[in-house]
């Protein structure tokens, strides 16, 4: 099949770029002995995380219950949970999970720890546990060397838990300029505090943004980007890759010229997300066949185009999205593609897991 066979709007992923970027980030992290556990948040897919795995990670991170059950199927030799479980229902699910995987969950809370380790011992199963520390993001994870103290201590008398490590998501770094590289100074010093207080087996952080600058944090040994397969307009304009790095885009159709100067595609924010800029810059996402273009406005199914191009009714426009990850969560289905041919497809298996 031909790229030019598929219906739209269809997630299309250029399969050359994708194998390069495994391949970069598998080199990148054997080179400085960092362990990697990409995040599957960003693809959901069962097949790419075998692809990982086969590249040397030592494992995959899942956010919720309902990803983890799904990425077990790839059999990772260590499962992260790297959002707080809360709930019953929740925690006997990743209870039952670590009956066969072995898994990791990150908490920041004794009471977390207490919920897991009581369902962890009805299921008579085993987890190890990363106890969260904030460094700088202010989102999930104690403050302070005394806070974690505390609750590492809780961790390691709990039944059922074992006390692997340390997490922290370094989010709050988003660029790599002057300040960007700054403030990873600033997280290493923090970092290297904590390693040297604690010892951990496991220190885990480390995003796309930050990726190659990741040996230079010091105490991390592993990190867990996700963007990084794809990247996306966003991950360019931050400068954590550039534009040829990009190897997903959505495949839409010019359906209305009527006005002049605008085209309408047949995908919007139930195609793309609505989700804006990191830096502030305006638009839904780049279109490398046209970057003077400004895909500017979107209702529901309908994407608004500026465009001095004549573009004509039936038209093919690929768009790179602002942000990859939520806009693959509004796909079933990725066609990778090889210049015009459509080599394979595979299902995004974790879509909509959000419990
Ligand atoms: C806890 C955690 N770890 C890792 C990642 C991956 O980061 P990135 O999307 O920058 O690759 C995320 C992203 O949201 C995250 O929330």
């Amino acid at each position: 099949m031909t790229i030019h066979e598929l219906d739209t709007p269809a997630l299309i992923v250029e399969l050359d770029i994708l194998e390069r970027n495994l391949a970069g980030m598998a080199a990148y992290a054997d080179k400085h002995g960092l362990r990697l556990r990409p995040h599957t948040k960003t693809h959901k897919s069962v097949a790419i995380a075998r692809r990982q795995l086969a590249l040397g990670a030592a494992g995959l991170t899942v956010a919720k219950p309902g990803e983890a059950e799904v990425m077990a199927a790839a059999e990772p030799p260590e499962l992260l949970v790297a959002y707080p479980t809360i709930g019953a229902r929740k925690l006997a699910r990743l209870a039952e999970i670590a009956k066969r995987t072995r898994l990791n969950v990150a908490l920041d809370s004794m009471e977390a720890a207490q919920a897991l380790s009581a369902a962890l011992v009805a299921a008579k199963a085993e987890a190890g546990v990363l106890t969260e520390a904030d460094v700088g993001l202010h989102r999930v994870g104690v403050t302070g060397a005394h806070a974690l103290a505390q609750l590492i201590e809780v961790v390691q008398r709990l039944p059922n838990l074992v006390w692997d490590g340390i997490a922290f998501y370094p989010g709050h770094i988003k660029s790599l300029d002057e300040d960007g590289l700054a403030q990873i100074e600033s997280l290493s010093e923090t970092v290297a505090a904590l390693a040297d207080r604690f010892l951990p087996r496991i220190v885990s952080g480390g995003s796309t943004p930050t990726w190659a600058h990741s040996h230079r944090i010091r105490g991390l040994n592993e990190i867990r980007p996700g963007t990084y397969v794809f990247n996306d307009r966003n991950s360019v304009h931050i400068g954590s890759c550039e534009w040829e790095d990009c190897a997903a885009s959505i495949l839409t159709t010019v359906v209305s010229t009527a006005q002049p100067g605008q085209v309408i595609v047949d995908g919007g924010s139930k195609t793309f997300s609505s989700d804006r800029m990191v830096d502030g810059a305006s638009g839904f996402g780049a279109i490398p066949e046209d970057w003077s273009a400004e895909f500017h406005k979107m209702n529901e199914e309908h994407g608004f185009i500026k465009t001095e191009r004549r573009w004509r009714i039936g038209d093919r426009i690929r768009i790179i999205p602002n942000h990859i990850c939520v806009a693959v969560n509004l796909h079933e289905r990725v066609f990778g593609v090889r210049g015009e041919t459509v080599e394979e497809a595979w299902g995004v298996d974790a879509r909509g897991k959000l419990q």
